[in-house]
């Protein structure tokens, strides 16, 4: 991490600031029902979400006011220059799980990534139900309510649990789930569509989970996630391997020892 950045104490600040955004959730709980349709039937948002990401820029801001923001629901900063790598970026998914959210199935997230240009440099994840704080810093570590955390030994697909998801276009259009399905089925040991993809990477950084993949996901999805896999000495790339995953149709997340098995699978049916 950068001297500006640690002489901030900028990791403390944030871990405080989304503990407090998870009281915050969990105390209007009550609203989550009431939503509002975006892209279409599958493509969830609530007044929770909207608020909370507000609640979220303005204390970044007080606090680093030459930043910029990409977010999911209000979009800030329409300017922010391209091609500089010097800019400080904060990109946050005020709640990854809306849907659940609204359904009352307790599985969603806060999470909020740090970049320097295009680089992640910390990530932080909220796990609200449960009120468990991961965050990674590039180059020194992912940590697990302050406890170093490690990707599984898993070597063989038989021997793996995977998660994936859906984007709410492919869901509504069929695009690729049936071929998806058919790539995983009778080779990993089981597969999980948990709805919080940001919970999904978080698992697998611990171990929990093998592997994780999914088509047409946004940078607030998977920032924070894919930093914390990364410093968990897993591996985020393309579903073919490509290296910049964030500019990819789709992200593979493995353990490291499944990451070639897994792009092999998935390039014969997909
Ligand atoms: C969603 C979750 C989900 C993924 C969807 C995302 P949201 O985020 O990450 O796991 O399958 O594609 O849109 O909309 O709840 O922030
Ligand atoms: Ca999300
Ligand atoms: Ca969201």
């Amino acid at each position: 991490m950068s001297t500006l950045l640690s002489e901030e104490k900028i990791v403390p600040f944030v871990e405080a600031l989304i503990v407090e955004a998870g009281d915050k959730i969990r105390k209007r709980i009550n609203e989550s029902t009431s939503y509002e349709m975006k892209k279409n039937f599958a493509d969830l948002v609530t007044a929770v979400d909207q608020d909370l990401e507000l609640f979220l820029i303005k204390e970044l801001q007080n606090r680093f006011p030459s930043h910029y923001y990409l977010t999911e629901e209000t979009n800030p900063t329409q300017t922010v220059e391209k091609d500089s790598n010097d800019q400080f970026i904060w990109v946050i998914d005020p709640i990854d799980g809306t849907m659940n959210f609204v359904h009352g199935f307790n599985r969603y997230a806060i999470s909020i990534a740090l970049c320097k240009g295009e680089e992640i440099i910390l990530g932080f994840i909220l796990d609200v139900n449960n009120n468990t704080l991961y965050s990674a810093i590039k180059g020194a570590g992912a940590f697990c309510q302050g406890e170093r955390i490690q990707v599984s030994n898993t070597s063989s697909i038989n021997n793996s649990l995977l998660a994936l998801g859906f984007s709410a276009e492919q869901w509504e259009q069929k695009i690729d789930v049936v071929s998806i399905m058919t790539a995983i089925a009778g080779a990993a040991r089981g597969i999980r569509i948990t709805g919080s993809s940001c919970l999904d990477l978080a698992d697998v950084a611990t171990g929990k989970l093998d592997s994780f993949f999914h088509y047409g996901l946004a940078p607030w999805d998977m920032a924070a996630g894919s930093l914390l896999v990364q410093e968990a000495n897993g591996i985020c790339t393309g579903m073919k391997g490509e290296p910049n995953f964030i500019k990819s149709n789709g992200i593979l997340v493995t353990n490291g020892h499944l990451h070639h098995p897994y792009i092999e699978l998935m390039s014969r049916h997909v």
